[in-house]
């Protein structure tokens, strides 16, 4: 079953003076429900505009999205407010997790924000804190515990309604090695046992090795694509010749991880 369409997508901004940039062209991308994509390219490829795209915060300039049979564009302000919180899980680098509330308010914000029954909350909560392994914390508040915890946590609310489809820019990019690789470990967990949809973008090919595929753009096109086969390892060394052949500004790559 596909979850997320894209046709012909294009994005162009235009500045002061009307010059117009296009940012994305003639995007067509889907996912099918239980695929963990990757989304990787240069600086100043697209990535974030596709992603903003996808999340329904910014509007396509052409094109056509459909996520989970709906198009998002199609909807008013109201309609889509409801749209993106029940169909969309987001996941941020820098966690957006309230200081004020402890690990498990902001994990279940959503559901009380959506009207949901406290036992039902609970029933919910449970098995997803111990997948995500932050049963221990959840009385914790925000500066009481890691970065990684912290990003667990954050994934735990953005997957306690059951969106259609996850999405995620740089979930790594603020987190030590070790704690990029429990998020990761975490999120295929998600993928794997429970069948969650997962679009991410990533300048990391470590964290991008725990995806099924990776989709590579450049100058806000479609450049290629590769799938992982068993070996983790394996798919690591091929993202990284992937993006050797892409080019562009890979400075901050730590490639010495795998
Ligand atoms: N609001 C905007 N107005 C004008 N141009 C923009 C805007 N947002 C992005 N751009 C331009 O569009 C291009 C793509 O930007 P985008 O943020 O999607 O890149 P990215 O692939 O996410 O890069 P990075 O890896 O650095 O995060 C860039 O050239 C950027 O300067
Ligand atoms: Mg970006």
């Amino acid at each position: 079953m596909t979850v997320l369409k894209t046709e012909a997508l294009c994005k162009t901004y235009s500045s002061k003076g009307n010059i117009t940039y296009k940012a994305l062209e003639d995007i067509h991308f889907e996912v099918d429900k239980g695929d963990f994509v990757g989304i990787m390219g240069p600086s100043g490829s697209g990535k974030t505009t596709l992603l903003n795209l996808l999340a329904t915060i910014d509007r396509p300039t052409s094109g056509r999205i459909e996520i989970n049979g709906k198009e998002p564009t199609k909807l008013n302000e109201k309609q889509l407010a409801l749209f993106r919180r029940r169909e969309l899980g987001f996941i941020f680098q820098d966690f957006n997790l309230l200081d004020t509330l402890s690990i498990k308010e902001n994990i279940v914000l959503p559901l009380v924000l959506d009207g949901v029954l406290l036992a039902k909350i609970e029933e919910s909560l449970g098995p997803c804190a111990e997948l995500l392994g932050i049963s221990a914390i959840l009385d914790k508040r925000t500066y009481e515990v890691s970065g990684g915890q912290k990003q667990r946590a954050a994934i735990a609310r953005a997957m306690i309604h059951q969106p259609s489809i996850l999405l995620a820019d740089e979930l790594t990019g603020n987190l030590d090695s070790k704690a990029a690789k429990d998020v990761m470990e975490s999120l295929k967990d998600l993928n794997e046992q429970l069948g969650a949809t997962i679009a991410m973008v990533t300048h990391d090919p470590f964290a991008a090795s725990y995806c099924r595929r990776i989709i590579f753009i450049k100058d806000g096109k479609f450049f290629s694509e590769i799938r992982r086969g068993t070996s983790r390892q394996l798919f690591f060394q091929q993202i990284l010749d992937a993006l050797s052949v892409l080019g562009g500004n890979f400075d901050d790559i730590p490639f010495a991880r795998s």
